[in-house]
């Protein structure tokens, strides 16, 4: 549109007559834009890089100074205003878009608040959990070692000799390597930590060690890795009636009988003496645990031997103590009517959600273990 009234005059014209309606279009475009997305596209096409306003401020710099300041007052003014019509826009968009959404999103708070537990703690912790509870109620605490030993803490400072049988009876895995020049390897069982223990603290201390052992034999009642749980008591004036009093209390809390039949039998194990087997009542014929005339080892014990508080620095003439070691699958097999001790192993979904423990109930004393 060309008007006869000078270069300056007729672009002063055509550019306030394209601001109004640069206006007004954008208003119109606002009042059709009916969500967030259209409403960018608006702002996009107005205030973008490549807007229709952002192209009018570029060409500024084409006029003449006097026109450029006019004109440049206009378009940041009219630029505030489109601004503010977006953002009032913008916010009647999103309230409304809010207010769908709760529409819409609707919560039952009367649901049960979790749905079944996803995961389950396997047997073997939970045994051991279970011993914790117990062992920990009678002030033992749980001490560690390390399932890679030397020979020493496994056999010798137990007063198990270089040639002695015992160290080919335990289906010993060695391993290549040394620690103190001495040979290493995987701890028969969990009497190391007996050692350990005696040599890092002074006595009196109640403790008990579950952990893995190994041994080189597989079939349905062994297996190369198991775990076992060791017990060491070392104080003054501890004799046989606390071992047996300890032990009792154990069994019949772990099986929740408190009826339970327990035998000691005379035994022998070289880092004990006197040494005894532990045996539990049950009924062949029906697998029943708790009275019957049947009895069932479930575990070794016995009063420290004077040569191992000896090997670990303690005086037998000031210290004794008692010490004990079960096995915590042939435990849990008993416990749950589980007949192969290769399931513990094998990873079976199907098995463990049967007997694996729910994560949300602990194992502690006052819910009866
Ligand atoms: N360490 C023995 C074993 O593995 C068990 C045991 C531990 C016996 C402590 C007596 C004292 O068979």
């Amino acid at each position: 549109m060309e008007r006869r009234f000078g270069a300056l005059s007729v672009q002063e014209t055509a550019m306030t007559d394209d601001l109004v309606a640069l206006r007004r279009e954008t208003e119109m475009a606002l009042a059709e834009a009916d969500d967030l997305r259209a409403l960018e596209a608006v702002r996009v096409r107005m205030l973008g890089k490549g807007g229709r306003l952002t192209s009018l401020l570029k060409q500024l710099g084409t006029l003449p100074a006097e026109e450029r300041r006019k004109q440049g007052a206009a378009l940041n003014s009219l630029k505030e205003e489109i601004s503010a019509l977006i953002e009032a826009r913008k916010q009647v968009l999103e309230a409304a878009e809010l207010n769908a959404r709760l529409a819409q999103e609707r919560f039952d708070i009367t649901l049960p608040p979790r749905p079944q537990p996803q995961g389950f703690i396997h047997p073997i912790t939970r045994t051991i959990e279970e011993m914790v509870a117990i062992f920990g109620a009678m002030g033992f605490e749980v001490a560690e070692g390390p399932d890679i030993e030397t020979d020493w803490h496994n056999f010798s400072a137990l007063n198990i000799p270089e040639h002695h049988p015992a160290r080919t009876e335990h289906d010993t895995f060695y391993l290549p390597g040394k620690r103190d020049g001495r040979p290493l390897v995987l701890r028969t069982h969990t009497s190391t930590v007996q050692i350990i223990t005696m040599l890092s603290r002074n006595p009196p201390f109640r403790i008990i060690a579950p952990g893995r052992a190994y041994r080189a034999d597989h079939d349905a009642t062994h297996s190369p890795m198991f775990h076992q749980c060791e017990g060491l008591v070392i104080d003054r004036n501890i004799t046989l009636a606390h071992l047996k009093g300890c032990l009792v209390d154990f069994l019949r809390a772990f099986f929740s009988l408190p009826e339970l039949a327990v035998r000691f039998r005379a035994s022998y194990f070289p880092f004990t003496e006197p040494s005894m087997e532990v045996d539990i009542g049950w009924d062949r014929a029906s697998g029943k645990l708790g009275q019957g005339s049947d009895w069932l080892e479930i575990l070794g014990s016995g009063m420290v031997h004077p040569r191992v508080l000896a090997n670990c620095g303690l005086d037998p003439r000031e210290w004794q103590g008692f010490a004990f070691g079960m096995g915590v699958e042939r435990l849990t097999m008993l416990k749950h009517g589980i007949t192969d001790l290769r399931n513990f192993f094998e990873s079976d979904i199907r098995w463990l959600r049967h007997y694996g423990a729910n994560p949300l109930s602990p194992a502690i004393l006052h819910e009866g273990i």
